[in-house]
């Protein structure tokens, strides 16, 4: 579902864009101000030490700037980054060939770290630790293990559940943060930001509403921005108003919250079918017809933050809030 909004051959389209808009340096980044501040230091002081950063772990939803930290980690330290995935190393030919290919300093990026499989984790230990990759050769009475030198590196490992990881895996990061969800003002920044670098004009309290819509999440915040530039410029007269941006977002079914029709039909289908009872994660996501993993990491997080769902130990539940929005909701359409 990270896909809100768009669907198949508009992915590269989105990507492109994500790409042109993306801060390219600490300074250019907008909120996780504690985290960022952070960073710089740490980077800093490894560029003065001449060293490769230690290797960092975040943590958080989808879309609040985990990739884009890790790029700019590597353009304030002049190093490569190399991106890759949990579940895209499949065998330790695979690690090996990405390990063996790094330049001194090099950032590598594995996103959903915590999907690794164990046998590629305890291979990720020595190289995280020593710089160092273990070889087998030869077989049976013959075979032996050879230890290829690495050069040093950075590991930034991204996570949508820091739960999963194995502790010898997370004792291995030298510093450990989980990204938040962004304020209102500071996604407002982002919109007049991203609408600035492409020439769209658009005024300051439509960048406001875009921002509010947005669920914590830049991602989305530009995903809105480029939807209702469309409706601006077939509809209007391609000047972005603040009620240009609230007639755009109810035509993408985007309400004061930013929450869409399956976010709405989670919070009734806890309300309607199961009566306000905690149903457990299985049942609620055979009842959606969505996956469980899908509603635990993209929806969930944002509809906890924002006080209308709980998890309790006997399953998910709506809040007195969830409850009146619901109702509200139903008494508005
Ligand atoms: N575009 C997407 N995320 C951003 C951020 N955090 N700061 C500035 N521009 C962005």
């Amino acid at each position: 579902m990270n896909d809100r909004l768009v669907s198949g051959s508009s992915q590269h389209d989105e990507r492109q864009w994500e790409k042109a808009l993306r801060p390219q340096n600490f300074d250019e980044y907008i909120g996780q101000e504690e985290l960022v501040g952070n960073l710089k230091v740490f980077s800093a002081a490894a560029a003065q030490r001449a060293e490769p950063m230690d290797h960092v772990l975040l943590s958080g939803p989808p879309g609040l700037g985990k990739t884009t930290l890790a790029r700019i980690i590597a353009n304030e330290m002049g190093a490569q980054l190399h991106l890759t995935s949990g579940p895209a190393i499949e065998k330790k030919g695979d690690l090996a060939g990405i390990l063996t290919n790094m330049q001194p300093g090099d950032v590598l990026f594995i996103d959903e770290i915590h999907r690794l499989t164990p046998t590629i984790e305890e291979n990720l230990y020595p190289a995280m630790e020593d710089y160092r990759f273990d070889i087998m050769i030869g077989e049976g009475a013959h075979a032996r293990s050879i230890s290829l030198d690495l050069e040093p590196f950075t590991l930034v490992g991204a996570t949508t559940k820091t739960g999963l990881l194995t502790s010898p895996l997370r004792d291995r990061f030298g510093f450990s943060a989980r990204l938040r969800y962004y304020s209102n003002a500071e996604l407002e920044r982002i919109v007049s930001r991203s609408a600035g670098m492409l020439s769209i004009d658009i005024d300051q309290k439509a960048a406001a509403c875009i921002g509010t819509s947005a669920r914590g999440t830049p991602r989305i915040a530009n995903r809105l921005l480029r939807r209702v530039r469309d409706f601006a410029q077939v509809e209007h007269d391609g000047r972005i108003t603040l009620d240009v941006a609230q007639k755009s977002l109810a035509r993408l079914g985007v309400d004061r919250l930013g929450l869409d029709d399956f976010d709405m039909r989670l919070l009734s289908t806890l309300k309607a079918t199961f009566e306000e009872r905690p149903v457990g994660l299985e049942t609620l996501a055979a009842a959606l017809g969505e996956d469980a993993h899908t509603i635990e990491d993209v929806y969930e997080p944002y509809l906890i933050q924002e006080g209308l769902l709980m998890r309790t130990p006997r399953g998910r539940m709506l809040t007195a809030r969830g409850k009146s929005y619901v109702d509200a909701d139903r008494t508005s359409s």
